[in-house]
């Protein structure tokens, strides 16, 4: 029996998640079919429904429509509601089940694949919009010893750190949010681009200087080198695009549905493959 999974977005045709959801279940064994689904933007929940009504088992959730995804949920899970976003669902009997596999991703991502630990470094997570918010929890549960958030909009970094400060279980870590021009003779171990502005090829005002020796530089945009990567090369970072973070979401998205983690080096390889073709 085939279980039928879906990607739901709007635009969606580019999205590589069946691809790389296929060759999960090809290396698992796992008999799948995962679709594109395209929902107007005002029709998300009945996108939502019509795969459960056509016995889908689950779907991820892609831009624009996690918030819709976190608010149509019955049950969120505890980093679906740290992330205040869903990234995956799961349909079972009892209704809709809201997961967030982002933030887990890029942790996996920058620990596992790229080898550097967040423990005891100094951190800088630019952006404060939907993306920051998904991969903030679980960097704060790695342990690093300081972690600025950064943001044109000021008062959204400020919120962000209010909303840990509330939160008693992040009291270990030492958080603060900084306008970009305040940067200026601070230097950071791991720079994580969490902002859209790559999309638009837009230039982040980051003074010189804030990447340490040996820093990563990770953009969580995936397929193009962004202006905040082409900075961080100049200045001598080890830099990193989002590719990795798109096959860990998906890797741990897969895990949740069907009870097995794939190995996702050789699909990142198939992909850096594809790229140089
Ligand atoms: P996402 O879900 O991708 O995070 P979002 O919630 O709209 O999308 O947030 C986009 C983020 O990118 C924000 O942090 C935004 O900064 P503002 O809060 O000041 O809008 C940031 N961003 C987008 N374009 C930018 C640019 N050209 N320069 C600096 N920051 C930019």
């Amino acid at each position: 029996m085939t279980d039928f999974y879906a990607v739901i977005g709007n635009p969606i045709e580019h999205s590589k998640s069946p691809v790389i959801h296929h060759a999960f279940a090809q290396s698992t064994h796992q008999d799948i079919q995962y679709e594109r689904v395209l929902a107007p933007l005002d029709g998300f929940a009945e996108a939502v429904h019509g795969l459960i009504a056509h016995g889908f088992k689950g779907a991820n959730v892609t831009v624009p429509f996690k918030l819709e995804a976190f608010a149509m949920a019955n049950r969120l899970t505890s980093r679906a509601q740290d992330a205040g976003a869903v990234n995956t669902l799961i349909f079972d009997a009892e209704g809709i089940i809201g997961d967030n596999t982002d933030g887990v991703g890029l942790v996996r991502d920058i620990t596992h694949n790229i080898g550097v630990s967040f423990a005891g470094k100094r951190v800088l997570l630019i952006g404060a919009g939907g993306a920051s918010e998904g991969v903030l929890h679980p960097i704060l549960a790695e342990h690093p010893a300081l972690l600025i958030i950064t943001n044109r909009t000021m008062d959204k970094a400020l919120n962000m750190v209010k909303r840990i400060e509330a939160n008693d279980e992040m009291l270990f870590v030492s958080i603060q949010a900084y306008a970009f021009d305040d940067l200026h003779g601070q230097h950071f171990d791991i720079v994580i681009n969490a902002t859209s502005a790559g999309l638009s090829d837009s230039h982040l005002p980051l003074p010189a200087g804030i990447f340490a020796p040996n820093a990563l530089a990770y953009d969580m945009m995936y397929g193009r080198i962004t202006p905040f990567m082409g900075l961080a090369l100049q200045q001598g970072a080890v830099v990193f695009g989002g590719l990795g973070m798109l096959i860990e979401q998906a890797a741990e998205a897969f895990t949740v549905w069907r009870g097995i983690r794939p190995s996702t080096a050789p699909v990142i390889a198939m992909f850096i493959q594809q790229a140089k073709a």
